[in-house]
């Protein structure tokens, strides 16, 4: 797995203790984020979505080509009061924090099939949120797909057991 090499890794970001795991150098390297999407795109395609949901912001980077090779629908999922639109909100914990997220009540979800997609699982707050707003759409969520899964967060054991939960590398 070439793409691995860019993955750049900065301590105490974005605050004391953390260690950030930073994926913007491999979108910069073609050949990297090629072999990325070329992998992620074998995993999520025999669960046959109708659309990608996936929150914000790098989650965007990597669901937006995606969707495009899969030729379906993506639903971005937002912070807090960027939406114009009427909205589902959820809160969520983060490693580092609480936050809410936010989707549009009219995105075309119910009766789909979705894949979750999303840089990094950490705890898993982002994605289970991202997943309760799918549910509340009435959309199934069948697969969350990641670039990379940090284990020792337990953020796997937080999703729908139901899904497959996929990620290119395990940290
Ligand atoms: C980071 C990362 C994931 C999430 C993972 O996003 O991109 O979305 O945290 O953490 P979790 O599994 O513990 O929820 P961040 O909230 O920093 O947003 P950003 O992509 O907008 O910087």
């Amino acid at each position: 797995m070439e793409w691995t090499k860019w993955l750049r890794e900065i301590p105490d970001f974005p605050q004391p203790g953390i260690l950030f795991r930073d994926v913007l150098p491999i979108m910069a390297h073609n050949d990297a984020w090629q072999e990325v999407l070329d992998g992620l795109e074998q995993r999520i395609k025999p669960l046959a979505p109708d659309a990608i949901m996936a929150p914000e912001a790098r989650g965007f980077l990597i669901a937006a080509p995606l969707a495009d090779r899969l030729k379906i629908g993506l639903v971005p999922v937002r912070k807090p009061g960027k939406l114009p639109a009427p909205i589902l909100s959820e809160t969520y914990s983060l490693e580092y924090g609480e936050n809410q997220l936010e989707v549009e009540r009219d995105s075309n979800l119910a009766g789909k099939r979705v894949v979750i997609v999303d840089d990094v699982l950490a705890t898993g707050g982002t994605v289970a949120a991202t997943s309760r707003l799918a549910s509340r759409l009435s959309a199934t969520v069948v697969g969350f797909a990641f670039l990379i899964e940090l284990a020792s967060l337990g953020g796997r054991s937080r999703l729908d057991a139901n899904a497959l939960v996929t990620s290119l590398l395990t940290l």
